[in-house]
């Protein structure tokens, strides 16, 4: 498949691995871009522009093929060294950076003078036309079914999608509850150039995760994810387990006077007790509804050359049969 997408950022398919905490490390953001798509390395996950020099350079070694780095902009006491982060992308040669969490102009100038390509990640048309005004050159539009925070306007993809493609020039990527070819072929019926995937990508034996995540997600249904952090206006969509349920109980207790240090214990440090350690209720971690749509664990390579095979034959068969009726 040929799509904007395709061409701006020189893969094969248009399927992007969006950053994920504790998931996005070298051997998954390898094995999708090896499998044709973007991989994506998560920056922030490293700590310090140092590991990630080192991260980058592992990845490197496994795969030729161009991958990117995720920066994620976090409302932080002691903010990231996000210039050093900055610096390092550069200097290690990365071509294409996923930006999200907030409006990223204070780093783009640097990332355009290195003819670094800039997708920006967001949850609304507005903040999409933002990115295009400031001079990003593809956005990725969060549906507020995904895993991680859809922000606050709640409005899922069937009609995120079209009204971005209403109001952008740019190409963009629909993300959010995207699982297989039926995902891509609708995203691209709705005006994207490609997919980003999170949650699914998990479910995969490429994902260094452990097993019980992988387990958990393919035991998930749709029904399974909760919103937390909404009174604080910082809205996740999380797994449920019993570190949610203590959250949302907590959030129902304390009402509109809730504060972050409230739920810390659940929602600070838990990354690396649920993917590396397998504890599955040590608090809140990001999950989409697509969870309902996974029911096995194929490797990258599997899992993508299926979705373009599944969208080849919905639309030259299903869809094309369709018109000659
Ligand atoms: C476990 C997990 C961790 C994530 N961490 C980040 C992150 O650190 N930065 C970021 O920009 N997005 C993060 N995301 C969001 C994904 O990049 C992607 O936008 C989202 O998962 C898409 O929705 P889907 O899960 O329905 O595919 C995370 C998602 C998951 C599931």
């Amino acid at each position: 498949m040929k799509t904007r997408i395709t061409e701006m950022f020189g893969i094969e398919h248009p399927i992007i691995q969006g950053g994920m905490h504790y998931v996005g490390f070298a051997e998954l953001a390898a094995a999708v871009s090896n499998a044709g798509g973007l991989g994506i390395i998560t920056g922030l996950t490293q700590r310090t522009p140092e590991n990630l020099a080192r991260e980058i350079r592992r990845c490197r070694e496994m795969t030729n093929k161009p991958f990117g780095v995720n920066l994620t902009f976090l409302p932080a006491v002691t903010p990231p060294d996000y210039p050093g982060f900055v610096r390092t992308i550069i200097e290690e040669g990365i071509k294409i950076v996923e930006t999200a969490g907030n409006n990223p102009s204070q780093v783009l100038p640097f990332f355009r003078q290195a003819g670094v390509k800039v997708i920006h990640k967001c949850t609304s048309v507005r903040h999409a036309k933002k990115a295009e005004a400031i001079g990003c050159d593809a956005v990725s539009v969060d549906g507020f079914e995904c895993g991680g925070h859809p922000g606050e306007d709640d409005v899922p993809n069937f009609i995120l999608l079209p009204r971005a493609a209403e109001e952008l020039t740019i190409p963009f990527i629909a993300s959010g509850g995207m699982a297989d070819g039926r995902s891509l072929v609708a995203a691209m019926a709705l005006g994207a150039g490609g997919m980003n995937m999170g949650t699914r990508f998990i479910a995969t034996k490429d994902a260094p995760v452990h097993q019980n995540v992988k387990d958990a997600l393919l035991q998930a249904t749709e029904l399974d994810t909760r919103l937390i952090m909404r009174p604080l206006r910082n809205t996740e969509r999380v797994l449920n387990n019993a570190g949610v349920e203590r959250i949302l109980e907590k959030e129902k207790q304390l009402g509109a006077g809730i504060k972050f240090e409230d739920i810390i214990a659940e929602v600070a440090g838990v990354y690396p007790k649920v993917m590396q350690q397998g504890d599955m209720n040590a608090g809140a971690f990001s999950c989409g509804m697509v969870a309902g749509l996974i029911h096995d664990i194929p490797t990258v390579k599997e899992l993508i050359d299926r979705i373009m095979r599944e969208a080849d034959e919905i639309i030259s068969k299903r869809l094309t049969g369709a018109l000659r009726g």
